[in-house]
Order: structure tokens, then C-alpha cells, then sequence
């Protein structure tokens, strides 16, 4: 992570009227990689098992959905592969049933890609792994070279993190780095209830909370601010009509607070948004898709239909 660019966008964001804002993506220091894997781990936060629903028990369907050929030889590429839980199932399904591919994890932290390597080698003895650290495109461009069948695999809702034009500018730029046939599976958390959802992001144990503070304690440690984490509260909220989770940190009170030199003033109330985590159904998949070049040839849901892997593939 360049700490230059982390204080420009940090000020930047700090900037704004009338909304002062911080990159999520900061939160992913030590601390807050930990907190993560905390958060996933959470009663509240069903989005996991969820998704461990469908790749644990319905494999067989997102094998046939993703129509892939016995005397082929492919490519699945795992875009932010993470601790690699879920997919582990679905590669173990495919070795099973005679498959032939390498698996492709991608990540930006050689550590992440080391552990994972280590767990997927013991669960799943011969299987190919060539670990990618760097980019995710910066990778797919090196790839695109051959013209082996490739599966890419983007999942966790991860791109709930992108606002709907970003989502559409990475999916544009994910479709120009495929070839005719190859798929993705996308995983998403579907819009639903306001009581299903704000608690996955309002934990009781407030450890999401402890996630969002964390991105001042980071701010304070390596760009020399002085936040009082006391002095911010978490504050979440999800209206279903929108399917948008946001979280904010609220400044208790009326203060001051140096980043970097530069003074930035709180309203008592005044928020600083930190965070969307964009839900999705058909209609807003559809417009994200629309002039991507990529078309929906299946949707896999858990048995309580609360979070989708689509099956999307490139025209
Ligand atoms: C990693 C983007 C899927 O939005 O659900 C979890 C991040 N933030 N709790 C999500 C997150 C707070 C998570 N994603």
C-alpha cells in the first residue's frame, strides 16, 4: 500500500462537502484483515454460510451451469481468493468428477497467497495451483495471451464494496479480458429485509464496529493524526427500497482533527462515510451487465435464497 496515495485520498475524502468520506478499501490492514475474517465468522453475517451453502451443496448445478467439456483443459482464476473455504469445495467436485484444470488464485498479498496454497495442496493432493500476486488486471492481461478456457471466480460479494458505476466499469473491464465462452461466477448478496441485513453490519459484539474505527486508529498511525476513536461511533444503516448497506462513523461531538497537517472540523453528528455494501437482484444485475458483453446463463441461490452465484458468460 503507498502511504502517498493513502493521504491524498484520505484527504481528499475528509475534503467533501457536504459528506466527508474515507475509501474502504483502507480498512484492510493487519488488523482489519483479522477483523474480516472475525466478521465472517459472526452469527449476524450470513453471507458466508450462505455462499458455503451453494458451493458445499450445489456444486453439481454450478458444474452443469458452467457447461464445461471433460477433454478440455481450464483455467479458474480467483480473483481476491481469500481464505479459499468455499471454492475449495467446488474444486474438490470438479477433481472428483475427472476435470482437468489449474486453479489460479489472484491476490495482491503474497502472504494471503502462501496460506491459501498450503491449505488447498493438503485438502486436494495433485491439484495444479499457480498462484497470482499482483493486480487483479495487470494479471488477466498476462492471461489472456493463450487460449485456454478460463473461469474466473469473483465472489463473496465483494463487489458490493463498488458503487453501481464502478461495478459496471470493473465488469466492463473483466468482460475485455475474456474470450468468447469463458465464464465468471459472480457472487452477490440478494436485497432483503432491513432485519436481515443491518444486523450483519451491527453485530452485537460490535465487532464490525471495531472494523470501522479501525480505519481511524490506522489513519492516526501512518499518516500522524490524531483521531479519538472515542469520539466516533459506528453507524450503519440499509433501507431495502435502496438494497444499499452504508456505514458511517459519527462524531460524537463538536471537534477538531489534524490528519497530516490539515485541520478537518466535526459537526457534533457529522458523519464520515466509509463504506457500501451494494445488495443485488436481477434488475440491478442486468443494468450493471447491460454492453458488458457478458449474458446471465445461470443463477445458483442457497436454500433460503438469501445470497446468488451468478453464472455470467462472455459473448
Ligand atoms: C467484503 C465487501 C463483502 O460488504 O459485506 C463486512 C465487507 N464490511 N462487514 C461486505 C464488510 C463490513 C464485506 N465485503
Amino acid at each position: 500500500m503507498n502511504v502517498e496515495q493513502f493521504k491524498q485520498d484520505v484527504l481528499e475524502g475528509l475534503s467533501q462537502h457536504p459528506q466527508k468520506t474515507l475509501p474502504a478499501k483502507y480498512f484492510y490492514d493487519a488488523k482489519g484483515d483479522s477483523l474480516f475474517i472475525q466478521i465472517m465468522a459472526m452469527p449476524e453475517y450470513y453471507l458466508t454460510n450462505a455462499e458455503m451453502d451453494i458451493f458445499k451443496n450445489k456444486s453439481f448445478e454450478l458444474i452443469v451451469s458452467l457447461g464445461m467439456d471433460k477433454n478440455k483443459h481450464y483455467e479458474i482464476i480467483e480473483l481476491g481468493a481469500g481464505d479459499g473455504t468455499k471454492t475449495v469445495e467446488l474444486l474438490k467436485a470438479l477433481v472428483n468428477q475427472a476435470y482437468k484444470f489449474d486453479y489460479l488464485p489472484v491476490d495482491i498479498s503474497p502472504n494471503v497467497l502462501n496460506k491459501l496454497g498450503d491449505m488447498m495442496s493438503s485438502t486436494i493432493p495433485g491439484l495444479n495451483i499457480k498462484p497470482k500476486t499482483g493486480d487483479y488486471f495487470n494479471v488477466l492481461e498476462q492471461l489472456k495471451v493463450d487460449h485456454i478456457p478460463k473461469i474466473v471466480l469473483f465472489l463473496g460479494s465483494n463487489i458490493g464494496n463498488l458503487k453501481d458505476h464502478e461495478a459496471q466499469e470493473f465488469i466492463n473491464h473483466l468482460s475485455s479480458s475474456l474470450k468468447t465462452g469463458d465464464k465468471i461466477v459472480l457472487g452477490v448478496d440478494l436485497i432483503k429485509s432491513r432485519e436481515k441485513v443491518l444486523p450483519a453490519y451491527n453485530d452485537a459484539q460490535g465487532i464490525t464496529r471495531e472494523f470501522n474505527l479501525n480505519l481511524l486508529d490506522r489513519i492516526n498511525r501512518e499518516l500522524g493524526a490524531d483521531f479519538n476513536r472515542d469520539q466516533f461511533e459506528h453507524a450503519p444503516c440499509y433501507k431495502e427500497e435502496e438494497g444499499i448497506a452504508k456505514s458511517f462513523l459519527r462524531s460524537k461531538k463538536d471537534q477538531v482533527v489534524t490528519v497530516a497537517g490539515k485541520s478537518f472540523h466535526f459537526d457534533e453528528g457529522e458523519t464520515i462515510h466509509t463504506e457500501i455494501s451494494r445488495k443485488y437482484n436481477d434488475e440491478v444485475l442486468n443494468k450493471i451487465l447491460s454492453g458488458s458483453g457478458l449474458s446471465v446463463v445461470g443463477k445458483i441461490m442457497d436454500s433460503e435464497s438469501l445470497f446468488a452465484d451468478y453464472i455470467l458468460e462472455c459473448n
